[in-house]
């Protein structure tokens, strides 16, 4: 049975794909800093009839990075690595002339530093899988100069560039940046508290996009989850620079 890391996946965009792998027949580690609501996305996902091995932790930690992986590697390797957790930086969001740098320094390391020690982790184990894969959530504040989103854009850009220069030293694997778009979840209310986010999709439209990435597997690259919706009848994928793979 195919096996996925995910971190993050307590709630939000996480838990929706954990559960969406699970009803595939997946066998998942997953992970978040909180046990109590880890503990209870994993009881729910074991309905599925899958192993799910949950590890409270924080993936800026090395020891518990390690974990994951040997977790991953109990249940036979590992197929898919989805570098999913992540933080704001500071809260409320602040412009750079008065950014905290503690809390860039603290978004930086579980952003861009965690998601490369868990990938140098993985790497034997992916390198082994028949498909091995890996995954980073990015943003279009990656690309985009929005006021206030300065923080967090730049952590996701620094992710990007790892992804892209991974997917090139690492042909033998796939390796996806992906722009969700925005999304319905804690990290937008509490990035957005004064918006009405009724009309912003939930994390579970969008994780359609993410399994045509899966069932399509396209080359190495930075995708957005909209237009990969958008394709979804159509016979090709475009990456974010409109390239046709
Ligand atoms: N929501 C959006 O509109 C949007 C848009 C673009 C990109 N993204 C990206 O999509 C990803 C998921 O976002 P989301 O909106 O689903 O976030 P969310 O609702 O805040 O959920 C974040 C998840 O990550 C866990 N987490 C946070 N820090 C962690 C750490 N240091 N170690 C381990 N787990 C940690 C949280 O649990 P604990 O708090 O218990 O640790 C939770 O399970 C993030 O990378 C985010 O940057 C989101």
């Amino acid at each position: 049975m195919a096996v996925a890391i995910i971190t993050g996946a307590s709630r939000g965009f996480g838990r929706a794909l954990a559960e969406a792998l699970a009803g595939r027949g997946w066998d998942l580690v997953l992970d978040a800093r909180s046990a109590g609501p880890l503990e209870e996305a994993a009881a729910a996902l074991r309905r599925h009839g899958g192993a799910v091995t949950a590890l409270a932790g924080d993936v800026a930690d090395g020891g518990h990075r390690r974990e994951l992986v040997a977790a991953a590697r109990e249940l036979g390797g590992l197929d898919l690595l989805v570098n999913n957790a992540g933080v704001l930086g500071s809260v409320p969001l602040a412009p750079l002339g008065t950014y905290s740098l503690d809390d860039f320094r603290a978004a930086l390391e579980v952003n861009v530093v965690a998601p490369l020690g868990l990938v140098q982790e993985a790497l034997p184990l992916l390198r082994a899988a028949p498909a091995g894969t890996v995954v980073c959530l990015s943003s279009d504040a990656a690309a985009e100069a929005y006021g206030t989103w300065g923080g967090y854009g730049a952590t996701k850009a620094a992710l990007d560039q790892l992804s892209a220069v991974l997917a090139v030293e690492e042909p033998g694997l796939r390796v996806w940046a992906v722009d969700p778009g925005g999304m319905r979840t804690g990290m937008l209310a509490a990035a957005e508290p004064d918006e009405d986010l009724s009309g912003v999709p939930r994390p579970e439209d969008v994780v359609p996009a993410f399994l045509l990435l899966f069932d399509r597997r396209p080359a190495s690259g930075r995708y957005a989850a909209p237009s990969l919706l958008e394709s979804a009848s159509g016979p090709v994928l475009q990456d974010a620079r409109g390239e046709v793979r």
